[in-house]
């Protein structure tokens, strides 16, 4: 939350990840006065770590055939050129400074790559929206995405 590098790619809020603040009870919903919607024993949802801290996930990418250390010279180490044409509405979330993640990963993809597998302590990998653009392209919704949500939750859209 707080070095140079954090504040300048992020702007975390304290209840961007916190919506439990009861500790005495963190089971959600057992009663009618508990907060709803909580993971057990949970202030926080470790669904949102995920997001930038999950496997770098070649398989969807059409052009990648192995982990981003193995194929990343073959590339000159860049993520950008690919993603001017794939998913280029990114970012736009209220926790993410989105221009300042573009421009660093304009200048060094290992930006990029830090949130998308440089930092992955799960073994798993994110399952990212897939916003509406693609919906236009015909035959452009692949089968590994059909059931990809288009948009993230209110809390975390501006
Ligand atoms: C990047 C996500 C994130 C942000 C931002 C964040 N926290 Fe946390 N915080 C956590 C996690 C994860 C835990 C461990 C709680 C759990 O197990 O659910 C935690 C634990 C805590 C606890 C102990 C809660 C308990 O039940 O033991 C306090 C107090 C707390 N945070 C306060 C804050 C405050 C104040 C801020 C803002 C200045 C903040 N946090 C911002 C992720 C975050
Ligand atoms: C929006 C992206 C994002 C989210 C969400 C996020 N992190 Fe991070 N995390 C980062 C970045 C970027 C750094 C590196 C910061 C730096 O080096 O200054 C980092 C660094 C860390 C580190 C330091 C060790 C390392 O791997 O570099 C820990 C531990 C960590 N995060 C835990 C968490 C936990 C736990 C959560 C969920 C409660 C979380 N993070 C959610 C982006 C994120
Ligand atoms: C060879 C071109 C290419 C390169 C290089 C590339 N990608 Fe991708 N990427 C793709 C394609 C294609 C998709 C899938 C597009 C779609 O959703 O149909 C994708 C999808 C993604 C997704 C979304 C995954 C999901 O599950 O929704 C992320 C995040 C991503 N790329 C990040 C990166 C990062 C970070 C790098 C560099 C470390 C990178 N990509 C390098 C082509 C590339
Ligand atoms: C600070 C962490 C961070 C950095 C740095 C970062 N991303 Fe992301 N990325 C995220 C998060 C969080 C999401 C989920 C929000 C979203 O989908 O827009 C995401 C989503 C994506 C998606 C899926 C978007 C969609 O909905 O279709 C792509 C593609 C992507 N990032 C590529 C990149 C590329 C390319 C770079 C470098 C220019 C990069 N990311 C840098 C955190 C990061």
């Amino acid at each position: 939350m707080v070095t140079s590098t954090a504040k300048r790619l992020m702007k975390f809020k304290c209840n961007t990840c916190h919506q439990g603040h009861d500790p005495k009870d963190e089971a959600s919903g057992t009663t009618d006065t508990t907060q709803k919607d909580l993971v057990l024993r949970k202030a926080v949802n470790p669904d949102i770590c995920l997001m930038c801290h999950g496997k770098f996930d070649y398989k969807v990418m059409a052009g990648l055939t192995g982990d981003w250390p193995e194929v990343a010279d073959t590339f000159n180490g860049d993520c950008v050129t690919c993603h001017k044409e794939f998913r280029t509405k990114r970012h736009k979330l209220n926790f993410l400074n989105e221009q300042e993640i573009e421009k660093a990963g304009e200048k060094d993809s290992n930006t990029c790559y830090g949130c998308h597998g440089g930092r992955a302590w799960y073994a798993i990998a994110y399952p990212y929206v897939r916003r509406p653009w693609l919906k236009r392209m015909p035959g452009a919704l692949p089968e590994w995405a059909k059931d990809r949500p288009t948009e993230y939750t209110k809390r975390f859209t501006k």
